[in-house]
């Protein structure tokens, strides 16, 4: 009895040791950063985290508030957590030194987190997540030649013959009054797109998004959010969640491996020579003295992720900014109409005749970037606009901020298309919703050429109104997204019904 209480008693004591001993750590790194700008610490030591979980819980976006502090601080500004100390960069300067470098790696506690989701391999060392440089380099020069102009100008069909599929569902809600989620529509529409043009897979999403794929796609999107809720795996509530997460990844890997052995087995008895992303992975593969299905795979989801939510929010606040802006949205229609008039289907040459569209594109990345900024990690001690940032630290980038303020464009939360016409001073390192340098997204030019088409067909058939009582706010799921699902009406345009009579 004496014994177990002796060492109850130490037990104790090693805690409580283990305890001070990390205040004293908290308090050695809070002097090691202190020097830098930033808000008052809410916790000494939970730092800002209760001020974050607070706007979490009330659906408030937190970006607004990091936008506050960027114009109160400067641009270099403090975030605590913990031990752990972030630093948001927000001058042109110092997003060029940075993003524009080789030198700097994505950062490993970040990336890693979505390594695995709920234990299960998710993104695992794929494109979007892997951060060794070598190993990054190797993966991006196989993967570069699916997303040369003349490969992607052979997608134009799939886009066409994708978007009309979208157009027909559309159709048949355009009375005027049946209300439905433009968010939910833009999302099938583009995972369809996705899953043909990179794998050759028929999902059919946009008939039917219940299906399992689709619907696995989507729960690990959600688990993606949710997993951001700490120690939300072990939460009694959240078990079926978790679980149907778990299945999910699993789903995902099991099809993307049936679609790798169906692929190999097409090449082998030489059947097939679609170059898509799959065939393009599988030549890398093939120079690759070891084999790594699982770093195949991760690419099999990391395209999946990165290819379809992107494009669908884009798309869908696209809708939203339009239908709040009348006078716009009659010029960009009076584009469309000139430049494709009845014509069903665009021609790549189209695309470029389209240049307000471009601009309306454009602008509406600025005020709402799907991906709102990106991390990088310094093992050097480094000076930004005369602040010293020590060494071994997680540098955070964003656009969403620097889109917002009157310093890099004048008029910031007015959405105005005419920022991106032709002759206005290009902006300098300030907007970059698709990150810039050799990390910058493969899919940009995948993913506007995909845009165009969708808007311009939804521009020349429909009408769109927004249903009143929506609160425009964004939301925060990974990426960022219209909280309200843009819910829209439609009604078909007469001058596109008259153009087709
Ligand atoms: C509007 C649509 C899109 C936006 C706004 C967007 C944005 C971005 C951003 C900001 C990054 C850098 C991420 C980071 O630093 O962590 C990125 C990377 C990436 N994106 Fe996109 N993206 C879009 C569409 C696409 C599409 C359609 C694809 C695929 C077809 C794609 C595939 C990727 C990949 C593979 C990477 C990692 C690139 C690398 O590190 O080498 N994206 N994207």
């Amino acid at each position: 009895m004496e014994a177990l209480g002796a060492a109850a008693g130490l037990l104790l004591a090693l805690c409580l040791l283990a305890f001070c001993l990390y205040c004293c750590y908290v308090k050695y790194i809070h002097a090691k950063y202190d020097h830098i700008p930033g808000a008052p610490r809410a916790s000494f030591f939970l730092g800002h985290l209760p001020i974050f979980w607070g706007m979490l819980g009330k659906q408030e976006f937190v970006h607004d508030l990091f936008l506050q502090w960027a114009e109160k601080y400067g641009p270099v500004v403090r975030l605590n957590a913990f031990h752990r100390v972030s630093i948001m960069v927000l001058s042109p300067e110092g997003v060029k030194e940075f993003l524009m470098s080789p030198q700097y790696p994505k950062d490993r506690f970040v990336y890693g987190r979505i390594y695995n989701i709920f234990g299960e391999r998710f993104l695992g060392n794929g494109l979007v997540t892997v951060c060794n440089h070598e190993h990054w380099h190797k993966q991006r020069k196989i993967m570069d030649p699916a997303f040369s102009r003349t490969y992607l100008m052979g997608l134009m069909e799939t886009f066409n013959e994708k978007a009309e599929e979208l157009m027909e569902k559309l159709e048949e809600k355009a009375d005027g009054k049946k209300e439905f989620s433009m968010l939910t529509m833009m999302n099938r529409v583009t995972m369809d797109v996705i899953a043909k043009v990179a794998f050759g897979l028929e999902l059919n999403a946009l008939s039917d998004d219940q299906t399992p794929f689709p619907h696995a796609v989507t729960m690990v999107l959600e688990g993606m959010t949710q997993m951001r809720i700490p120690f939300l795996q072990y939460m009694p509530g959240k078990q079926k969640l978790v679980k149907e997460v778990q299945e999910s990844a699993r789903l995902l890997r099991r099809v993307g491996r049936e679609c790798l052995e169906q692929r190999r087995e097409a090449i082998r008895s030489g059947k097939e020579d679609t170059l898509d992303i799959l065939t393009q992975i599988l030549k890398g593969d093939a120079l690759e003295e070891t084999r790594d299905d699982e770093n195949i795979l991760d690419n099999f989801i990391t395209f999946f992720v990165a290819g379809h939510e992107t494009t669908a929010n884009q798309l869908s606040f696209t809708v939203m900014a339009l239908a709040q802006h009348p006078e716009i949205l009659e010029r960009l229609q009076a584009e469309v109409d000139d430049v494709l008039g009845a014509k069903r289907d665009l021609d790549y040459e189209d695309l470029g005749k389209l240049t307000y569209l471009s601009q309306v594109l454009k602008e509406s990345l600025r005020l709402y970037p799907p991906v709102p900024g990106t991390l990088r990690w310094i093992d050097k001690e480094h000076v930004v606009s005369g602040i010293r940032i020590p060494a071994k630290t997680t540098l955070v980038f964003s656009t969403y901020i620097m889109g917002r303020m009157e310093k890099h464009f004048k008029d910031p939360l007015t959405f105005n298309p005419d920022r991106f016409s032709k002759d206005a001073p290009k902006p300098y390192y300030c907007y970059f919703p698709f990150s810039l340098g050799p990390r910058s997204c493969i899919g940009q030019a995948f993913a506007q050429m995909e845009a165009k088409v969708v808007m311009a067909k939804l521009l020349q058939r429909f009408e769109f109104e927004l249903v009143p009582g929506q609160s425009f706010k964004l939301l925060d799921a990974g990426t960022l997204r219209p909280l309200d699902g843009v819910m829209c009406k439609l009604k078909p345009r007469s001058v596109a019904r008259s153009c087709q009579e």
